[in-house]
C-alpha cells in the first residue's frame, strides 16, 4: 500500500519537473484524483501504525509486570541437585525452573529411565533418575549354528558348538583335533591303513598325523570329520547348512548337494548364471527353441515364450487394415458417416514379459502423441475390472500418458490393459487411438 503511494508521488514529481513529457503525463484533474487516493492510503497507513504502537505498548507493560513477579520468586527456584548415573554423564548444569538436563551412557551401556529431565515450577524434576545398564549384545542372538553367546562390556563372544568356528560360528570346521593314547610320535597313518570305514562319494577317509601323542585329522574341502569316528569324513550338506544363512540364500532357486560341494539348479526355461547362483532366462525366440509358425510372432517371456498373432478387430461401421505387424489402422470413413468417424482411428499391440511379484506402483508403459492436432489429449484406461484392479493411467506430461501397475501380480498369468488416447478440439473428438498391452507374468521372481 505504502509502496504504491510512493510510486505515484514519484510519477507526479517527475512530471512536474519535466513539462516536456506532454501527453505522457496525466493531466491536472487526474493528478488531483491520484493525490486524493494517496492521501487516503497514507491516512489508513497512519491509523494502522498507531494501532500497532498501542499494542506494542500494552505488551511491554505486561512483560514488565511479569518480570517483576519472577524476580520476586527467583530467590528460591532451583530443583535439587542431580547426579550423573554410574557409567554415564549428565549434560546441563543449571537446576533452575524450566531448565533441562540430559543423560548419556558410556559406550556399551544403554540408558534405563528418563533421558532428559526438566525442573518444574513445583521445584521437582520430571521423570525418573536414569541408570546405565550394560548393553546386552546377546539379545539379538548373534551366534549361529547352536553357538552360545557370552555378553561382555561393549561386545560379545560366541562359544561355538562342535564343528563350527568364526566370530559368530558361521563357518563349518573341516579340521578337527582329538587326543588319543600315546603311539610313536610323528608317524602318519595312511588312509589305506585306517580301520575299515565305509567310504563312498559322501564318506571319505580322513588324513591323520600323530604328533607327540596327539592325532590331527583333516578332511578334503567340503567334508568334515564324522561325529564319533575321526578316521572318516562325511560330506557337508551345504544346501542344508547355508539354507537362508546370513549372506542370503546359497542359490536363487534350488540347491543340489554334491559330494564335497553343491550346485544351483534353475527351473525349465532358465540357465544358471556364470556366478553359479542365479538363474537367467533363456531367449527361446532368439535360439529357435520355439515352435511359432510363420504368421505368428514369438514373444520371449521369463521362463518361456509365447506365440502371438495380431488380427485386426472387426467393428461395425469401420474397416481396419494392418499397416505394420503390430498396428491396425482404420480405412478412411465415408464423408458424414458419424458412426464410422467415432470408431478408434488405430489399434496398436504390445507384448511385455514381466517377472512375478514386481513391486508397485511402477510405470509399465507409456503412450505418447508424436504431434498434436487438437487442443486436448485425454488418456483413459479401458479393459474391464481385471485391468482396473491392477492398473491405472496417469498423465506424465502434456503429450504422454502412462500405464501404472498399482499392485504386485503373482504369476504365472497374463494381464491385458487398453489405454485410449483421445484427441479433442473444443471438446469435439478428432480421433481415438487404442493401445492394447498384454503382459506375460512369469511364475518366478527372477
Ligand atoms: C529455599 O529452599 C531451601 C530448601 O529447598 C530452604 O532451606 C530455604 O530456606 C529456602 N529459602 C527461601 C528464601 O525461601
Ligand atoms: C605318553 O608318552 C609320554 C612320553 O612320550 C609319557 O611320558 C606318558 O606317560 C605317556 N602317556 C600315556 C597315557 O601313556
Ligand atoms: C543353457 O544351458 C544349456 C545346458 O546347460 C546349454 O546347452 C545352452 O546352450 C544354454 N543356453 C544359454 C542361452 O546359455
Ligand atoms: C508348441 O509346443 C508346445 C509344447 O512344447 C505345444 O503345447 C504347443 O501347442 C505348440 N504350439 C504350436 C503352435 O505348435
Ligand atoms: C513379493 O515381494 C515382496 C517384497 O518385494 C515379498 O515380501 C513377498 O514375500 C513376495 N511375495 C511372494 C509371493 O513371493
Amino acid at each position: 500500500m505504502f509502496a504504491s503511494a510512493v510510486n505515484l508521488i514519484a510519477l507526479v514529481y517527475v512530471c512536474s519537473l519535466h513539462p516536456a513529457f506532454g501527453q505522457d503525463c496525466p493531466n491536472r484533474q487526474e493528478i488531483q484524483g491520484m493525490l486524493k487516493q494517496v492521501q487516503k492510503l497514507l491516512s489508513a497507513h497512519e491509523a494502522s501504525c498507531l494501532q500497532s504502537l498501542r499494542n506494542l505498548r500494552k505488551k511491554i507493560n505486561l512483560l514488565q509486570s511479569g518480570t517483576g513477579k519472577q524476580t520476586a520468586k527467583s530467590t528460591n527456584s532451583t530443583c535439587p541437585k542431580l547426579d550423573a548415573p554410574i557409567n554415564g554423564r549428565k549434560l546441563g548444569k543449571s537446576h533452575g525452573v524450566g531448565h533441562e538436563v540430559h543423560f548419556l551412557c558410556d559406550p556399551g551401556y544403554e540408558i534405563v529411565g528418563s533421558e532428559s529431565r526438566v525442573c518444574q515450577e513445583s521445584l521437582t524434576w520430571t521423570g525418573q533418575q536414569p541408570t546405565c545398564r550394560d548393553f546386552n549384545e546377546c539379545a539379538s542372538s548373534p551366534c549361529l549354528n547352536g553357538g552360545t553367546c557370552v555378553d561382555e562390556v561393549n561386545q560379545f563372544s560366541c562359544v561355538c558348538a562342535k564343528g563350527w568356528a568364526g566370530e559368530t560360528c558361521q563357518s563349518p570346521v573341516p579340521t578337527f583335533f582329538i587326543t588319543t593314547t600315546n603311539t610313536s610320535a610323528g608317524s602318519t597313518l595312511a588312509a589305506s591303513t585306517l580301520p575299515a570305514a565305509t567310504t563312498g562319494a559322501y564318506v571319505r577317509p580322513s588324513r591323520c598325523t600323530i604328533v607327540q601323542g596327539t592325532t590331527h585329522c583333516t578332511c578334503e574341502p567340503g567334508y568334515t570329520i564324522s561325529g564319533r569316528d575321526s578316521y572318516s569324513c562325511t560330506d557337508i550338506d551345504e544346501c542344508e547348512l547355508f539354507h537362508n544363512g546370513p549372506a542370503g540364500k546359497l542359490c536363487l532357486h534350488k540347491c543340489v548337494n554334491t559330494p564335497g560341494g553343491y550346485r544351483c539348479s534353475c527351473p525349465a526355461g532358465y540357465n544358471v548364471t556364470r556366478d553359479g547362483r542365479s538363474c537367467k532366462d533363456i531367449d527361446e525366440c532368439a535360439t529357435r527353441q520355439n515352435n511359432c509358425t510363420n504368421d505368428q510372432m514369438c514373444v520371449n517371456t521369463y521362463g518361456g515364450f509365447q506365440c502371438v498373432r495380431v488380427d485386426c478387430p472387426k467393428i461395425p461401421h469401420a474397416t481396419y487394415v494392418k499397416t505394420s505387424p503390430m498396428r491396425c489402422e482404420r480405412t478412411p470413413c465415408p464423408l458424414d458417416n458419424k458412426a464410422c468417424s467415432q470408431t478408434p482411428t488405430s489399434f496398436s499391440y504390445h507384448y511385455l514379459a514381466v517377472v512375478s511379484n514386481l513391486s508397485a506402483p511402477r510405470v509399465m508403459f507409456r503412450v505418447s502423441a508424436l504431434r498434436q492436432l487438437g487442443d486436448t489429449l485425454r488418456f483413459t484406461l479401458l479393459g474391464g475390472r481385471q485391468a482396473r484392479r491392477h492398473f491405472t493411467v496417469q498423465r506424465s506430461d502434456r503429450q504422454t500418458g502412462q500405464l501404472m501397475l498399482v499392485s504386485p501380480v503373482q504369476g504365472p498369468t497374463t494381464l491385458e490393459a487398453e489405454v485410449e488416447m483421445s484427441e479433442l478440439e473444443r471438446r469435439v473428438q478428432l480421433g481415438r487411438y487404442i493401445t492394447k498391452i498384454t503382459m506375460f507374468v512369469s511364475q518366478y521372481e527372477f
